[in-house]
């Protein structure tokens, strides 16, 4: 048995996982929480295994099912990363710089990003990680479902450097810029609604500008959905104007949101239990516990994004169903009057009022389709979501 799984055994009760034994032997900091106000600012110590600055990040409401950490490459230094058995998504927090795959047969596919690419690291991979820049240490944040795999297989030597192979088949499958699918281009084989982006690589979550209304969630807010191929691991951003807050809502644990771009707030609740405050900026990343209801405040000038990288399908509740909404999220019009009189009383402090139309708080209702159009300036396409 493997020290993990003893462990694990001995502790069964503890709501310690093999994973967490896994993560505490690595000897770098594991930052907790319910929220990191700046990835790009953490601490970080040199981390053996991947030879370079790491921390592993483990908030509330994360533990068990995702794992997030954060690798630093020194300026102009490329690093050749243990093979992973498991998928990943990649954020890029800051800087520029090269992953370069070296392909089964011997050749090498290398992409460039920049401050807020996303893309995927197929399982099996092996890769180098470039920082482009002479003058400055670059981040990139990780994201996986390894705790949830390590409670199957509780060792360490299953999930790196083992002789696995890649999932694809040709070099051309192994970095495509995203191509959006509709429902329609899908056929059979697409189950849902949505039109959704397909690729292993978003050049700019930050700048990403081809966002489908979503207005279930009130206040003219706009989405992306993102998936990537041959994996279970999806994400998708949110877009919502300034001076406006979106519904509550909640679901299953472990979707790690990190933003892209904005200045607010979110508060996060048990039913009946106190509300937790969350502020957030550019790299800012929070989960929501399970079941915990949360909602989102833009209080800057700008709208604001966030990415949520979810977790597995099992986890991710019902709260995206039509007809769980009464039991699942909070429409303004029921909400506790608290809520709008904080966001007054923050935008206050900045000098500024709300630009919430009054009448979402009278009509059960409201149509945020045309409120969209007037926030986003977009032509107000009627929402797919459903
Ligand atoms: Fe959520």
């Amino acid at each position: 048995m493997s020290k993990e799984a003893s462990k694990a055994t001995q502790r069964l009760w503890t709501k310690k996982f093999s994973y967490d034994y896994w993560m505490e032997d690595q000897n770098i900091p594991i930052h907790k929480g319910y929220y990191i106000a700046d990835l790009r600012t953490v601490e970080l110590e040199y981390w053996e295994f991947a030879k370079c600055r790491a921390a592993f990040v483990q908030l509330v409401g994360q533990e068990g099912v995702t794992s997030t950490r954060i690798l630093e490459i020194p300026p102009g230094e490329t690093l050749k990363m243990p093979k992973a058995a498991f998928d990943e998504i990649v954020y890029a927090l800051n800087g520029n710089g090269l992953t370069t795959h070296i392909l089964p047969g011997g050749g090498k596919r290398t992409f460039e990003w920049q401050p807020h690419s996303m893309f995927t690291m197929p399982r099996h991979g092996a890769y180098e990680l470039s920082n482009t820049d002479g003058n400055r240490p670059v981040r990139l944040l990780f994201f996986n479902y390894l705790p949830m795999a390590m409670s199957t297989v509780p060792d360490p030597e299953f999930y790196f450097n083992n002789s696995g192979t890649p999932p694809h088949a040709t070099e051309s499958d192994f970095y495509s810029e995203a191509k959006m699918v509709k429902p329609s281009d899908a056929g059979d084989a697409y189950l849902g609604k949505r039109i959704y982006w397909y690729g292993n690589f978003f050049p700019n979550m930050q700048a990403w500008d081809k966002m489908n209304d979503n207005t279930h969630r009130g206040a003219g807010s706009t989405s992306v959905y993102c998936q990537f191929p041959d994996t279970e691991l999806s994400a998708h951003m949110s877009e919502f104007g300034a001076r406006t807050y979106k519904k509550a809502h909640r679901h299953g644990p472990g979707r790690a949101i990190i933003i892209p771009v904005g200045e607010g707030y979110s508060i996060m609740w048990e039913e009946g239990k106190e509300k937790v405050f969350i502020p957030w900026q550019e790299c800012s990343l929070f989960v929501p516990p399970n079941r915990w209801f949360h909602q989102h405040f833009n209080v800057g000038t700008v709208p604001a994004r966030y990415l949520a990288m979810h977790p597995p399908m099992q986890f991710h509740g019902h709260a995206e169903k039509v007809t769980d909404r009464a039991k699942d999220q909070i429409e303004y019009v029921d909400e506790d009057p608290l809520v709008r009189e904080r966001f007054e009383a923050e935008l206050a402090k900045r000098g500024t009022t709300s630009l919430m139309d009054p009448k979402a708080y009278t009509t059960r209702d409201f149509d945020w389709t045309k409120f969209a159009a007037n926030v986003h300036g977009s032509e107000g396409i009627p929402s797919i979501i459903g």
